[in-house]
């Protein structure tokens, strides 16, 4: 019997869990790819690749590594809290395939020559107040510092590329992340001032709104890291990426659905992937032979799509709203009552609010800074004076989950008859 390819293809295709793979549904990152490639061709720079969950950040680097035409070892290390840059190093070396005794020799050697040797311990260059390790016979008796990994690196003939993805995980501010940051920026630094004698490049991978609040802040590595900011897709991209995987697939979205989720993703991939795919289970639950994504396909897809984001994404957001008070959770269940993460004008919003008498102008913006207030909840674009959440799955999940707010069937646009 012939097969059916959609059924083998769909969740190919739609993979909110893993970076993407086919450059032909890749939209809308030509600048940025240009960015990063310059980035990293460019002499003692390292591209620092930011943004907010889920933007795509870890295809875009990925992307750029596999169309860079030139030849190059990449080496990737995920970063979690707890990680040391021993560890970190560790898995570099152990990644390039390194006998830890032959580092050993190349590290007595660069010692000889540069008068360091930076693989032991703190014997020479290190930050200092990190805990002495001493040098013992066997494994993880080395401690290795910037220098030495550096050293290391320097004597490979080949163009290593080393990125440390999720490197947010480390943004905290403890004892452990300070060491990190601080031994990651002298790697850069040491790196940046050698790039005659050295050609390996940093890609450092993580959330957030700037290189520095990612990194830290240290002087040595303001010249030398490359920011590359991460937008959200726009409306056009995200367009022409379901467009074409209705193409490839041979299934379509109803309009209003394609609509739906064009605009409630904020320009967010992961979203648009997890969403599309959940609403796909359920056209295939309805009907297997089925290959339109119907409004209600789509509906019961959200209700999956929010308890698979729950159990990673979304859990913080739960403790965030059993801290808040009445009257706040009155002004985001209303806020909730418009459609699903659409932009709404503060405006309006205070409007509907006063006129309904459920809050005055007063309370109601001095609720509103709370919860802008570090982009706790809701994100504020001052330009435009419009309102959303700060993730996309946010208001499905507040709806469904906490307000219990049923959906309604009309999805469409002008949706805004609002049971404030
Ligand atoms: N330009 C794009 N077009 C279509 N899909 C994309 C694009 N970029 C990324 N994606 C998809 O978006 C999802 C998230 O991408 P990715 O994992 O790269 O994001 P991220 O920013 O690294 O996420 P995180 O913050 O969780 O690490 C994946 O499903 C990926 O396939
Ligand atoms: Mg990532």
């Amino acid at each position: 019997m012939k097969k059916n390819g959609f059924l083998e293809k769909y969740e190919e295709i739609f993979t909110p869990s893993a970076p993407m793979e086919d450059r032909e549904l890749f939209f809308g990152r030509e600048q940025e790819l240009v960015d990063f490639k310059r980035g990293i061709r460019r002499k003692g720079l390292h591209p620092v690749v930011i943004g907010h969950r889920g933007v795509g950040k870890t295809s875009l680097v990925k992307m750029a590594l596999h169309e860079w035409d030139e030849t190059h070892t990449i080496i990737r290390v995920t970063c979690n809290a707890r990680m040391s840059f021993h560890e970190f190093a560790a898995s570099v070396l152990e990644q390039l395939g390194v006998d830890r005794t032959e580092i050993e020799t190349i590290y007595e050697n660069a010692k000889s020559v540069h008068g360091k040797a930076g693989i032991f311990s703190s014997e020479i260059g290190t930050s200092g107040n990190e805990k002495t390790t001493v040098r013992k016979a066997g494994e993880n008796s080395v401690k290795y510092e910037p220098w030495g990994l550096y050293s290391y690196l320097a004597s490979r003939k080949d163009n290593i590329i080393v990125v440390l993805d999720e490197y947010d995980r480390i943004n905290s501010n403890n004892k452990y992340s300070k060491h990190f940051h601080e031994n990651v920026a002298d790697l850069m630094k040491t790196l940046a001032d050698n790039a005659e004698y050295c050609t390996t490049k940093l890609v450092v991978v993580g959330i957030s709104q700037s290189a520095q609040k990612l990194l830290g802040e240290h002087e040595s590595i303001e010249r030398s890291a490359r920011e590359i900011y991460i937008r959200p897709l726009r409306q056009e991209d995200i367009n022409d990426f379901l467009t074409s995987t209705e193409q490839d697939l041979n299934f379509s979205f109803h309009p209003a659905v394609k609509e739906s989720i064009i605009q409630s993703s904020n320009g967010y991939p992961y979203y648009v992937h997890l969403v599309s795919l959940q609403a796909i289970d359920a056209m295939i639950d309805r009907d297997k032979s089925a290959r339109s994504v119907s409004v209600e396909d789509f509906e019961n897809g959200i209700v999956k799509a929010v308890e698979e984001a729950f159990r990673s994404v979304l859990r913080k957001y739960q403790g965030a709203v059993n801290g808040l008070k009445e009257r706040e959770l009155i002004f985001i269940e209303k806020f909730c009552y418009y459609p699903l993460n659409r932009d709404v004008y503060i405006n309006t919003f205070r409007d509907h609010m006063q006129r309904r008498n459920i809050m005055g102008g007063q309370e109601f913006d001095s609720i509103l800074t709370k919860l802008t207030h570090d982009q706790a909840l809701f994100y504020t674009s001052r330009n435009s004076g419009r309102l959303r959440f700060v993730e996309p799955l946010m208001g499905a999940f507040l709806k469904s989950k906490i307000f219990k707010i049923q959906s309604g069937r009309n999805i469409s646009k002008n949706q805004l008859d609002l049971e404030l």
